[in-house]
């Protein structure tokens, strides 16, 4: 059987990215794009080429600031995704969650991996007389340098800047601004060696 052309493949594939940003303002864009939460929907999670580009198609119509050359794999959380923005070339591995209720600006070329956890909001907890979950949150922004390597299962903490060319290490847990060109691993995050 002869292979559909490239004409035709990108027809359709413009008619399913009308699908689904159609059905994205349906379900979805009735909640507050600065403070919701949204995960992919499940009948985005497929593991084909093609569903990049849906799934792109998808986050950018819930605000995500970023191009086609972006690359969001499935089962991904996006908090506020209104106040995201991605660079080029830019990887976000699976079951991945982005929390940027505080603003989350990742750089171009840069990856963030399988599991990690990227945060912006903090709760408050100064007053001893009222529960924690009754005081409000705190947000900071995090900025995530072009070229940086985050690797799988890191948590970043809200208020950090991660500088170009860094890398992360597995496992890792950020609570400091991380240098240009440094490399850190372990909990919490201290520098191995400089690239
Ligand atoms: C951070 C990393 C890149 C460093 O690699 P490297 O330069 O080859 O580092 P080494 O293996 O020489 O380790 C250097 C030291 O750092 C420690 N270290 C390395 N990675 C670490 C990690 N993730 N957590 C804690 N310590 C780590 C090593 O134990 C070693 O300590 P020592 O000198 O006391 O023995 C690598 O270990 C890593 O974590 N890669 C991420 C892999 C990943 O997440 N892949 C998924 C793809 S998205």
């Amino acid at each position: 059987m002869s292979r559909p052309s490239i004409t035709k493949t990108s027809c359709r594939l413009r008619f399913l990215q009308s699908v689904v940003c159609g059905a994205s303002r349906v379900f979805d864009r009735r909640k507050d794009l600065s403070t919701a939460a949204f995960l992919t929907p499940c009948w985005l999670n497929y593991q084909r080429p093609a569903m990049r580009h849906l799934r792109n198609a998808y986050w950018c119509e819930l605000g995500v600031g970023m191009d086609s050359s972006v690359r969001v794999s499935d089962r991904v959380k996006i908090v506020a995704p209104a106040n995201l923005t991605l660079g080029c070339n830019t990887k976000i591995l699976n079951r991945v969650i982005l929390d940027a209720r505080g603003n989350l600006d990742i750089g171009r070329d840069s990856q963030v991996g399988f599991e990690s956890i990227i945060l912006t909001s903090t709760h408050r907890f100064e007053d001893l007389d009222q529960p924690i979950l009754e005081q409000g949150m705190r947000f900071k922004p995090v900025r995530i340098g072009n070229d940086v390597w985050i690797g799988a299962r890191v948590i970043v903490l809200a208020g950090l800047t991660i500088g170009d060319h860094a890398i992360v290490g597995a496992g890792s847990i950020v609570t400091r601004d991380v240098p240009k060109g440094a490399i850190v691993a372990g909990n919490p995050a201290k520098l191995i060696r400089n690239r």
